[in-house]
């Protein structure tokens, strides 16, 4: 590890060079700082390891443009939202074709029928509803789980995340359930109704379901948000066989295993969920997401008495499948996320995958690289993570920051969550090898 000060150094060189070289970006911050609270519309966008934001004047397949006239080779994609490149055609194409024909009514569009039936073929679930964003599907799904169960707790992993979703917040301290640090304002106990355990410990997963009082268990097939840690041999058939055996329904985020292929790494692995969810990309980067459940759900959720006023079921957000993001979706499923698609993320992202275990191999560094299909994670510790405690001890957030802003003061743009890669349909072979190369100086230049 490099010492703190030489690193504080190389990070103290870095951000004057980036301060030199977006003047217009520092403008706008100061000017934008007047009326927007952190100077920016939403407060993640000063999660960047950068002095002010980035302010971007275009973004198009896997490049970035700023308003300095620099551009990048985005390996963030929005954190995953245009993990399909930056308006793909055929959505920018139904966008437009939509925009003028109606963007919201409460009503269905003739495109719902096809595309209910698009989403069944590809995840393998029979029915399907639509909201904004992967958390409100996350939200809806563990209500329903409440409700068609009667029980009140959910179980998710250690170090995992849904969303904003406030029983999910929570952690492992000790052995014991903990809200998660820093949360502002919570409506009481986020952890209150919540079971969490490591992932890949089926001993406690079995000794948590055991009383027969957990609703659900949320997860995705792989933790991709505490670093990356995959599921060990065997372990998501423990999952399954448990979650059957004591009444308590399986639901599987696809939200960023999406990655792994067109059916997400519930179709790649041939998992079995009762309930899936899957937003961020799914429309191609426009405000969208989606979940499905088996036929014995959708049977139990219409078993359900109808008796909520209309609409005061807690459930939906109004704008929720309009009809601009309705084209969206289907542009997307049927036109953008094709088997060739997949294909060529898979390749450019096992080239990435390659080229830096090669490199951290010639410079002998205790690093590893993991991957789901487009996406990569490099870590820092010597072997993977088994669980979200594991990853988190290998984490170095002041080395994380100073690595992400040395790749992109070169012009390589990483998500500024740990060292999550994504690649696009249209990333090249030729932006990899870039990206390679500024691994390659900032290993040689990162003292120690
Ligand atoms: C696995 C997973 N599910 C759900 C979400 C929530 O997505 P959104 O912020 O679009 O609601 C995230 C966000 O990072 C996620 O990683």
């Amino acid at each position: 590890m490099p010492s703190a000060q030489a690193l504080a150094a190389l990070r103290e060189r870095e951000l004057h060079e980036f301060e030199r070289t977006h003047p217009r970006s520092l403008q706008l911050a100061q000017q934008g700082a007047a009326h927007w609270q952190g100077g920016v519309p939403f407060h993640w966008m000063r999660d960047w390891p950068l002095p002010f934001p980035l302010f971007v004047r275009a973004a198009q397949g896997a490049t970035l443009h700023d308003v300095d006239s620099r551009s990048y080779d985005d390996f963030c994609l929005g954190d995953t939202g245009a993990m399909f490149g930056h308006s793909p055609e055929p959505v920018s194409r139904a966008l437009a074709q939509q925009a003028a024909q109606g963007l919201t009514a409460m009503l269905p569009g003739e495109r719902t029928v096809r595309i209910g039936a698009a989403l069944s073929e590809r995840f393998g679930l029979p029915c399907w509803q639509m909201t904004q964003t992967a958390t409100d599907a996350n939200r809806s799904v563990l209500r329903l789980a409440r409700a068609v169960t009667g029980r009140s707790e959910v179980l998710v992993f250690n170090g995992c995340y849904h969303g904003t979703v406030d029983e999910t917040l929570v952690c492992l301290v000790g052995g014991q359930v903990r809200a998660r640090a820093g949360l502002r304002g919570p409506p009481g106990n986020a952890a209150a109704h919540t079971r969490v355990v490591e992932f890949n410990d089926a001993a406690a997963l079995a000794a948590a379901l055991a009383d027969g009082q957990v609703a659900a268990v949320l997860c995705e097939p792989a933790l991709t948000n505490m670093g990356m840690v995959l599921p060990q041999p065997g372990f998501h058939d423990q999952l399954r066989r448990l979650t059957r055996a004591h009444g308590t329904l399986l639901i599987i985020d696809e939200t960023h295993t999406l990655s792994a292929g067109p059916g997400g790494g519930t179709r790649r692995d041939g998992l079995e969920p009762d309930m899936l969810v899957c937003g961020k990309a799914i429309a191609g980067g426009m405000p969208c997401a989606v979940y499905g459940v088996t036929g014995a759900v959708r049977a139990r959720i219409e078993a359900l008495p109808d008796d909520a006023e209309h609409g005061h079921s807690g459930l939906g957000t109004t704008l929720s499948a309009n009809l601009l993001a309705l084209a969206a979706l289907e542009a997307c499923l049927t036109e953008v996320m094709t088997a060739g698609a997949f294909a060529h993320m898979e390749a450019q992202a096992l080239r990435l995958e390659q080229g830096l275990e090669a490199l951290l191999r010639r410079r002998a560094l205790p690093w590893h690289v993991q991957r789901i299909g487009a996406r990569v994670e490099l870590g820092f510790g010597a072997a993977p993570a088994r669980n979200g405690s594991e990853s988190a001890a290998a984490m170095d957030p002041k080395l994380e920051r100073t690595l992400h802003l040395y790749l992109l003061n070169r012009g390589t743009l990483l998500t500024p969550f740990h060292n999550m890669m994504l690649i696009s349909p249209h990333t090249a072979a030729a932006a990899v090898d870039r990206a390679l190369a500024h691994f390659e100086s900032a290993l040689a230049e990162l003292p120690g």
